[in-house]
């Protein structure tokens, strides 16, 4: 055989092109890259060399300002650090002891943190900064730089992600480098549902850490939806008593809301919550009773619009959306909304608004009455009518209010600075249309519709995912300049904690380097392999993610 090529050689290379070959299975269908970051950096020059890093003998050097916000994120590193050296290394009997000059051994990363700390993350917040190591450029061995705390820990998480495990040296080595990194969009967000399926906070935590490894900043918290109300409020105790799926467990207390928000500043994410009214769906014909209700209306009696939907003009005991035409609905409303931006601190409330039905508004008299009276033609008036009045409440509170697609689809006209979420238009190929409208009419947008989680088939193909250009619509550059970023969504229909945390990673990974890095970053082949490292990488700090790629293994 030797030294013959054969027909069937030919065809297994031909067929070897990145992908696994009917005639050769052994070994990984892609081959991992080895210390290379995750998102792509926008800038990266490789130096010639390398250099080797022992935990035991290395140290962060802060040299400018520090914070809190950054000897936390010290701490962690320091203790990526040492596990990933044990778990690699330290079996093979400890620290080797080094032929002097042999090999450069990186005794510090000197982190110079120019201007003062922030004390929370918001939109816009400077996340550059400048990473070299062993860089001819530079005097120093290694060093991170950034005016800003959040450059800062974007660098950090690099630095940690350019150290690989070298089992012959017995340590962790990175190759000489220099990086000049940035985000190409503001708001890079991943969406949790804990109303169809609650999530304890230890899971919500383990996404977060995945979520500060891809450098995501923004954890938008769909905390509550008809099916359960796990947000327990002050002001309203009732909601989450009789509306969470068991008032003693299933439920978020203010405090747990605290430690998600708290954990979440530390690495730089926003906490940005949804209160989804006026409900989406709408009342059923069948006369299910109470049941039928969201779980808003459970907690929070005359909420919710009653149905007249059967025969004769009566109400059915079923209940559609929140009632638009009361006042007390609106100081409700309010009320709720000035505690959850208190409790959650963010400049931003998301609104919701999707799916919402007319079915029940239009049967209800008391609605019909109040339209007449007050000149509202149509149900989308209506809905405007809602709405103007939320976006009034929020203003009030000082906040920017982000309603989903569905309140500009259904014609209501929405201040300039409302920021709308497309999710509409799966196929993917039909993103571009909603993007375009929404541009046009001068909002900012935020782009989903390609990052549904629960529409990838497990196991399925992620290049969907990586095909997905924000900007990949035929607007101005204008339009285009108003997309603030995306989001990863994870509906909870499907998931608990069980599977949730496997569910968005490493798929999300794909959503977070479209929106750090820049749009022609890598191949699909380049980031296969890139994948093949982070996911294990994840799994090695405790964030299970799945196998992106097929058969493989991690170290
Ligand atoms: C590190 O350097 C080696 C040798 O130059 C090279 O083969 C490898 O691809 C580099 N790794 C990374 C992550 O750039
Ligand atoms: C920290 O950096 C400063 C400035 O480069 C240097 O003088 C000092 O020796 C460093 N300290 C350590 C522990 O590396
Ligand atoms: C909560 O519901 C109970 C009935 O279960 C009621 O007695 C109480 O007044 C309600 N509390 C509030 C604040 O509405
Ligand atoms: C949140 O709670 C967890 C578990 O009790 C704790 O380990 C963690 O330190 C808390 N985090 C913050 C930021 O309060
Ligand atoms: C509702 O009324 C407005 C104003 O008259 C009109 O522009 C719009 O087309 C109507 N919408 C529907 C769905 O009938
Ligand atoms: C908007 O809210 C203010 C209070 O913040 C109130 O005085 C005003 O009447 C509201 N406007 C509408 C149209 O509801
Ligand atoms: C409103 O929020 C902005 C930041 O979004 C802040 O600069 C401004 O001071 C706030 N105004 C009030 C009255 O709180």
């Amino acid at each position: 055989m030797a030294g013959r090529v054969g027909v069937l050689d030919l065809v297994c290379l031909v067929l070897a092109a990145a992908t696994r070959s009917a005639c050769d299975d052994f070994g990984p269908l892609v081959t991992a890259t080895q210390g290379e970051a995750w998102p792509k950096p926008q800038l990266q020059v490789e130096h010639e060399g390398f250099v080797g890093v022992l935990p035991s003998k290395f140290s962060f050097n802060v040299t400018k300002r520090t914070c809190g916000i950054l000897q936390e994120a010290l701490g962690r590193y320091s203790e990526e650090m040492h596990s990933h050296w044990t778990s690699c290394c330290s079996a093979r009997g400890g620290d080797v002891s080094l032929e002097e000059g042999q090999l450069l051994l990186l005794s510090s990363l000197e982190v110079q943190l120019m201007s003062p700390c922030e004390e929370r993350p918001y939109l816009g917040m400077d996340e550059h900064y400048e990473l070299r190591i062993n860089s001819p450029g530079s005097e120093k061995a290694a060093l991170l730089t950034s005016q800003s705390i959040w450059g800062i820990l974007r660098g950090l998480e690099t630095f940690s992600q350019l150290l690989h495990a070298d089992r012959n040296l017995n340590l962790l080595r990175a190759n000489s480098t220099a990086i000049m990194d940035f985000p190409r969009f503001t708001h890079r967000g991943l969406l949790l549902d804990t109303s169809r399926h609650f999530l304890p906070t230890a899971t919500i935590r383990t996404v977060l850490d995945g979520m500060e490894m891809n450098k995501m900043n923004v954890f938008h918290w769909h905390i509550v939806d008809s099916q359960s109300f796990p947000y327990q409020s002050e002001a309203f105790p009732n909601l989450s008593k009789k509306g969470a799926y068991n008032s003693a467990k299933l439920v978020y207390s203010q405090q747990d809301v605290r430690n998600i928000t708290e954990y979440a500043r530390l690495r730089g994410i926003r906490v940005v919550p949804e209160f989804d009214t006026p409900v989406e769906g709408g009342c059923t014909t069948s006369t299910g009773g109470a049941g039928h209700a969201s779980s808003w209306g459970r907690g929070q009696p005359g909420l919710l619009t009653p149905c007249h939907l059967g025969a004769g003009d009566l109400p059915d005991g079923t209940y559609g959306p929140v009632n638009p035409v009361l006042e007390s609905t609106y100081s409700f409303m309010a009320a709720l909304l000035r505690e959850a931006a208190g409790v959650f601190g963010d400049r931003f409330l998301h609104l919701g608004g999707d799916e919402v039905t007319f079915e029940c508004w239009e049967s209800n008299p008391d609605v019909t009455d109040f339209m007449s009276e007050h000149g509202i033609g149509n149900s989308t008036q209506l809905e405007q009518y809602y709405m103007s009045r939320l976006l009034n409440i929020t203003s009030g509170l000082n906040v920017s209010a982000v309603v989903w697609q569905d309140v500009f689809d259904n014609g209501v006209s929405l201040p300039r600075d409302t920021i709308v979420h497309v999710w509409n238009g799966i196929p993917y190929e039909e993103l571009a249309q909603p993007a375009l409208q929404v541009t046009a009419a001068g909002h900012q947008a935020l782009l989903s519709s390609c990052w549904y989680l629960d529409s990838l088939e497990p196991g399925g193909s992620w290049s969907q995912f990586y095909d997905c250009e924000p900007t990949d619509f035929s607007g101005t550059e204008d339009q285009k300049a108003l997309v603030m970023g995306g989001e990863a969504c994870m509906w909870g229909e499907m998931v608990d904690e069980s599977n949730v945390v496997s569910r968005v990673w490493p798929y999300s990974s794909l959503a977070a380097e479209k929106l750090w890095s820049s749009a022609d970053a890598d191949t699909e082949d380049g980031a296969a392999r890139r994948l093949e490292e982070h996911y294990c990488r994840m799994k090695r700090r405790g964030v299970g993610a799945q196998p992106p790629n097929g058969p493989g293994y991690c170290l």
